[in-house]
This record gives structure tokens, C-alpha cells and sequence, in this order.
């Protein structure tokens, strides 16, 4: 692993990441790029692209051939709704130019953007078939929405990370200031589904990975 890239990424972007992720990142990215679990890799909620960028170095090291796709508003987030908390309307506000100076800071080859609201760029944007999903869009209408879109699409062995889901149970020490993304998750998969792990750390990592069967049945 890029240990002093993860680190100048963690440290730049330290409102949306840190190590722990970056670190998981790229275990369930490598890991699928390596057993050559086919499809495009896609980013929901890039934001200014200093995560895309950690995702676009991985695929530039292990599978150059694999399209890196992204989706944003650029207009921040949405309005939450009743299950959201901590963020509201705006927040998080990124532009196209940022993302597009942080590709080229770090010499990688321009993404394919996406820019709107989900539900209108999922419909004709999501690639037909997907290994890897890194979902960051924070609020229960924005990850139903995406998981909606992928789930589907995934591979066989592909993988999906969601930030920001916390189950105390299983990681005492996850933030739990988004509690609408583990309630769109549950309603989704239904609670304990087999596809859905949840990752721990040292720190305060809160992040699903939920992995397609390799077989139906
Ligand atoms: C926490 S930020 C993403 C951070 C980024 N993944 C990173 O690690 O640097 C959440 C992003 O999701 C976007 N977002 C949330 N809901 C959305 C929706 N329904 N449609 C489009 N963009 C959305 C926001 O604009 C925001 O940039």
C-alpha cells in the first residue's frame, strides 16, 4: 500500500476520512482488482475527489484497463429527512474544478463525472456492471438510492463499503452521527443479512462492506 499517499490524503481531508478507511479502502478494492472480479469501479458522494483519488492510484497500480466512475450534486447535500441528523441542506459543498485540480495534482488520468442528483444520474450513469462501490452520501434518501442503483449491478464477489454505517453492537466505538445510512442499509438487506459485515478499527471507524454471493441460492 501507498502508506505516505493514505497519509497526506487522511490529513488534507480529515472532515471525510482518515487512515482506517483509506487503509480498508484499499484491502476490499486490491483484494477484488487482484481475483479479478470484473466491472467498473464508482464512487457515490466523491465530493472533491481526495478519496477518488486514493481509488484512482489503486486502480492505476493493479488494473489500469478499469473505468473509474463518480457521482456528485456539486451543490452539497440534499434535504435530510426525518431519520437524518448532524448534516443539513448544502453541507459538504465540493465543485467539478476542485475534483478535476486534485486528479491532476496527482498525475491520474480524469475520472468519468457525474454531476447532478443521484436519482437522476443513476438511472443512465451507473455502469452496467460494478466490482467495487464506495458509498458516501450520507443520508437515508441518497443511500437508498444508491444501493437501488448498484446492488443490482454488482458482480459476483463484488463489494460495496458504506460510510458512515454505525452498529454499536458490533463496534462499540463507531460514530454514530449519521444514523439514517444504517437504517437505509437494514431496510434494503434487512437486518443481519448475511451480505453485510461491519468493519472495526482502533479509531471510530464506521463502515459496512456488503459482498455480492458468488453464487445465487
Ligand atoms: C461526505 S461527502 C463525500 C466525501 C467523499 N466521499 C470523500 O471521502 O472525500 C458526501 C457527498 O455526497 C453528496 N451527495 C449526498 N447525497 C447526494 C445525492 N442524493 N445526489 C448527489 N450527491 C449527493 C454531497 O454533495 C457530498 O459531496
Amino acid at each position: 500500500m501507498r502508506v505516505r499517499m493514505a497519509i497526506r490524503l487522511a490529513t488534507q481531508n480529515a472532515a471525510m476520512t482518515d487512515f482506517e478507511r483509506l487503509n480498508a479502502i484499499y484491502w476490499a478494492l486490491s483484494t477484488n482488482l487482484i481475483h479479478k472480479v470484473p466491472g467498473a469501479i464508482v464512487e457515490l458522494g466523491c465530493n472533491a475527489g481526495l478519496t477518488s483519488v486514493w481509488l484512482a492510484r489503486i486502480i492505476q497500480d493493479l488494473a489500469p484497463e478499469r473505468e473509474l466512475h463518480l457521482f456528485d450534486s456539486f451543490e452539497g447535500l440534499p434535504q435530510p429527512g426525518v431519520l437524518d441528523s448532524y448534516l443539513k441542506e448544502g453541507d459538504c459543498l465540493a465543485s467539478i474544478d476542485q475534483l478535476k485540480m486534485n486528479f491532476d495534482a496527482w498525475e491520474l488520468p480524469q475520472p468519468e463525472v457525474h454531476q447532478g442528483w443521484f436519482e437522476q444520474t443513476l438511472p443512465d450513469g451507473c455502469p452496467p456492471e460494478i466490482c467495487f462501490a464506495y458509498l458516501d452520501g450520507d443520508f437515508y434518501d441518497s443511500i437508498t438510492t444508491s444501493l437501488t442503483h448498484v446492488y443490482p449491478k454488482l458482480a459476483p464477489g463484488g463489494v460495496i463499503l458504506v460510510d458512515d454505517y454505525c452498529d454499536l453492537d458490533a463496534n462499540p466505538r463507531a460514530w454514530d452521527g449519521l444514523p439514517g445510512v444504517k437504517k437505509a442499509c437494514d431496510d434494503y438487506f434487512g437486518e443481519n443479512a448475511p451480505q453485510l459485515e461491519v468493519l472495526g478499527g482502533v479509531g471510530d471507524l464506521s463502515l459496512a462492506l456488503i459482498r455480492k454471493p458468488l453464487a445465487d441460492g
